[in-house]
């Protein structure tokens, strides 16, 4: 703090000089924004022009320090841009000018057209919005914590509900969960996402917002209902709907969760990507939340949320995870779902017993895809062996909905202990075939169409390495079929799916299956 003090006072000292500097135009110097500016929170900005060369730093609460990139001077105009870390964010130039005496910046981020007022600081001021930065552990594997020998099975907040959600919700959601018996399907997490982090005490110590009165009542309410409580958290200081993030806190953050009695954490990288947006950094945020998880003794499960970056599925379990998001977020149509499910899923071979790809929460019941679609949301994820946390409200769920949701044969094969990830074996136009080996030697088969029209689908088993087999069963519609035939033949709706079970086979006669990889 001390040296970021005193470079503060030099690059004062250095770039202005005197106060006439200030009434040079463009807007050099240092700038303090009003308080309470809009996303991202910027709170003061510096620039210097050193020789002719022109270098500068504006500092929010969402991103903390960014280098003014591409500076440079336009008649009475600044322009730069700004690198979180994000190369959706960093696409427009920033403009600073001065009018009367303030500095007026505009710009854009994300979808946030962005005004901010600032106005001459002096060195103290400037000093005094210091943003602070802290050390990372050097890598070292977090043990395994036992936990998600099967992929997690719940229900999450976001999907349905966003930054809508409160404890009255919650416990009705878990009251459904019993009552629709999606529980002892094995629903059994109750994860509320963004949205519950209130502020911090004058001792650091992070509360619930005035929508979650009590957790530990609520955690007490959903454990003596045979549930599970998560939580959600950013490494970054805010979280992505612009909630307190846990940057600073972490060891903090965690004692208080373990207080409560959460059993589930999703950690976010929201704002953190513009402080940790290296391989190695990134690595090293996730694994301090995994050291941390673990020092508190209680079985945490512990859900990494960067969007796939750095190839997390080669080095979540390494930093403590248990799932691992391997896309960018879901949305409830079958252009987003499919893209994910078919297409950009994780590398099968990182996901096993412990730690899972993770494909985002299912939207199944929120009303923007078709049963067929919904259920092809289903099979997918259940060859891929995701996770299936449920994202739609279950205190209105529909009988058919409901049924897809509690299918015992779909949720078994993606429940299947073996814990080996499906994968596409044929491709051809709009049918795709997807295999998943189960741990009694059965194999779970997807048939799919992508297709806006019904195609009819028909398999030749040789052609997929399966040999004889005494059983077939159809996993949606619930019947056996017979199991002698060669192949099979059916008719598979617009956008849907056949899942088969194709069981009793004569192992030695099985080819290794011909495997494509799926992204
Ligand atoms: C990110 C995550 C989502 C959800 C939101 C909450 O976008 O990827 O799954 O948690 O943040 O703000």
């Amino acid at each position: 703090m001390k040296t970021c003090l005193w470079a503060l006072v030099g690059i004062w000292l250095i770039g202005l000089g005197s106060p006439q500097a200030w009434a040079q135009t463009p807007p050099l110097g240092g700038w303090v924004f009003e308080p309470s500016q809009a996303f991202p929170e910027f709170t003061k900005m510096v620039v210097t022009n050193r020789d002719g060369r022109l270098t500068g730093v504006i500092t929010s609460q969402w991103y903390g320090d960014l280098p003014m990139l591409n500076l440079r001077i336009d008649q009475d105009r600044l322009i730069f841009m700004i690198d979180n870390g994000n190369p959706r964010l960093t696409k427009h130039d920033f403009v600073a000018r001065l009018e009367g005496g303030d500095l007026v910046l505009t710009g854009r981020l994300w979808d946030d057209d962005i005004h901010a007022t600032a106005h001459r600081a002096a060195p103290a001021a400037l000093a005094a919005l210091s943003f602070p930065t802290y050390p990372l552990p050097p890598p070292r594997p977090v043990a395994d914590n036992g936990l998600a020998r099967t992929p997690p099975m719940g229900w999450s907040s976001w999907n349905k509900f966003a930054e809508a959600i409160d404890d009255k919700t919650v416990r009705q959601i878990a009251d459904a969960l019993v009552a629709t018996g999606l529980r002892d399907a094995g629903y059994v997490y109750v994860n509320i996402d963004d949205g519950w982090q209130g502020a911090r005490d004058a001792n650091g110590v992070l509360q619930p917002n005035a929508k979650f009165p009590d957790m530990k009542a609520l955690a007490d309410y959903l454990h003596a209902r045979g549930l599970k409580l998560g939580l959600y958290s950013s490494p970054g200081p805010k979280s992505c709907a612009g909630y307190p993030g846990s940057y600073g806190h972490v060891e903090q953050d965690v004692k208080t969760w373990a207080g409560w009695g959460v059993d589930y954490l999703k950690y976010d990288l929201c704002s953190g990507e513009a402080f940790y947006h290296t391989a190695d950094t990134v690595q090293a945020v996730y694994q301090q939340m995994g050291e941390a998880l673990q020092a508190t003794g209680r079985p945490i499960l512990y859900s990494l949320c960067e969007y796939g970056r750095f190839d997390v599925g080669s080095w979540g379990r390494r930093v403590g995870g248990n799932l691992w998001r391997t896309t960018r977020d879901i949305t409830d149509n079958y252009a987003a779902m499919s893209k994910i499910g078919f297409d950009t899923n994780g590398a099968p071979h990182n996901g096993g017993p412990g730690g899972w790809n993770d494909p985002d929460m299912l939207e199944v019941g929120n009303g923007g895809m078709t049963l067929e679609e919904y259920r092809t949301h289903m099979s997918l994820w259940a060859l891929m062996a995701a996770p299936l946390l449920l994202g739609d409200d279950l205190r209105q769920v529909p009988p058919d909905i409901l049924s897809l949701l509690s299918n015992r044969d779909v949720i078994a094969i993606d429940q299947d202990r073996l814990g080996r990830q499906g994968l596409p074996v044929q491709r051809s136009g709009d049918i795709e075939i997807w295999t998943r080996p189960l741990a009694d030697g059965a194999v779970a088969v997807g048939l799919f169409n992508r297709s806006a029209q019904p195609k009819t689908v028909t398999v030749n088993w040789r052609d997929l390495g399966l040999g004889p087999h005494a059983e077939l069963r159809d996993v949606w519609r619930g019947v056996d079929l017979d199991a002698a035939s060669p192949g099979f033949k059916g008719e598979i709706p617009a956008h849907g799916v056949i899942l088969l079970r194709v069981g009793g086979l004569t192992q030695a006669l099985i080819r290794p299956l011909s495997i494509r990889a799926n992204s």
